[in-house]
């Protein structure tokens, strides 16, 4: 079971991913599950409220999840005081800290990652926020970008955040060209010792009935869940085959019951995420996935 994922080590190779904590309180409530490490965030450098309206689906066939939360969190004011607590509370469990960041430049990521090192044990740079709509409309999704990517990276290039920050990017599932360009990016940093795969896919959409299930964006909102898997898990396969060996992978994607914990580990995965999941199950979900994949594995 356990597993070293980028450079911290997991008890067990399934963690909650980016998106479904947030406070100290919901840092408590998965230091009682068996996770192999605690994520919180994504945070921004400024409090952010959540999307007005609908903003979580689960098509009712529960084939898909859609979500446009548009990153709500308390910005840093709120994680100065809270990350030393949330910290504390996930060491207490032997948990490592995973701080996920979502900057709108290369710089707020720098400022971002350098705050989140203070207290993380890993720090997650999400490159794949789709979520986020204003004026001018959606705005930019960094993982479509390879050149953004890499000038993010750029930022980091401070010996820092090579040697004492574990660092990992979060990406947007990728077509085959932009995937390839996306690890040569990565495979020239020295910065990056692990990529997640995937964020949500952006823009998906749903009907509740005649009305858009979801509110913000039109209805063009996050696409995950049960349908996404295959998808995610074709991430996790290309990127192991064109990154670096010393880059590790983690697969977040649909993952419901421990086989699909063993096909993103069979993948290459080291370790795996879980949202929908956890958001329509509750924490329970974690322990009855870890029973589920003990049983498949080989003792
Ligand atoms: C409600 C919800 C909120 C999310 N918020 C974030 C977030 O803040 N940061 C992030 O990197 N990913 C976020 N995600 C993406 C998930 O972490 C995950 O990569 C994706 O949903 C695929 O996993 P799943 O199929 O288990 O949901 C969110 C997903 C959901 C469903």
């Amino acid at each position: 079971m356990e597993t070293v994922f980028a450079g911290i080590s997991l008890a067990c190779p399934l963690v909650n991913a980016a998106g479904s904590c947030k406070t100290i309180e919901e840092v408590e409530q998965l230091a009682k599950t068996p996770v192999g490490a605690i994520t919180v965030g994504s945070i921004t450098m400024e409090r952010r409220e959540l999307n007005v309206g609908d903003t979580y689906w689960m098509d009712p066939e529960g084939r898909y999840s859609l979500n446009s939360l548009g990153l709500p969190n308390g910005g840093m004011p709120y994680y100065e005081k809270a990350l030393p607590r949330m910290r504390e509370l996930a060491h207490a469990t032997d948990k490592p800290l995973i701080v996920s960041v979502a900057g709108f430049s290369p710089k707020e990521y720098h400022a971002l990652a350098s705050f989140a090192a203070q207290w993380a044990d890993q720090v997650e740079l999400n490159l794949g926020c789709s979520n986020v709509w204003g004026e001018g409309g959606q705005k930019t999704i960094f993982s479509y970008e390879p050149v953004l990517v890499d000038e993010v990276l750029q930022e980091l290039k401070d010996p820092f955040f090579s040697t004492t920050v574990r660092v990992t990017v979060k990406l947007s599932p990728l077509p085959p060209n932009l995937l390839s360009q996306t690890a040569e990016v990565l495979n020239g940093s020295r910065v990056v010792r692990g990529v997640v795969a995937s964020n949500t896919w952006p823009n998906g959409f749903g009907w509740d009935g005649t009305k858009t299930a979801i509110t913000p964006g039109g209805g063009k909102a996050g696409f995950a869940g049960p349908g996404f898997k295959g998808i995610a898990l074709g991430q996790v396969v290309q990127f192991r085959e064109l990154l670096r060996s010393d880059i590790d992978l983690m697969g977040a994607g649909g993952v419901q019951c421990g086989k699909d914990v063993q096909d993103y580990r069979l993948a290459g995965a080291k370790a795996v995420g879980i949202n929908t999941a956890f958001a329509n199950r509750g924490a329970k979900v974690f322990s009855n996935i870890v029973q589920q994949y003990v049983e498949l594995c080989p003792a």
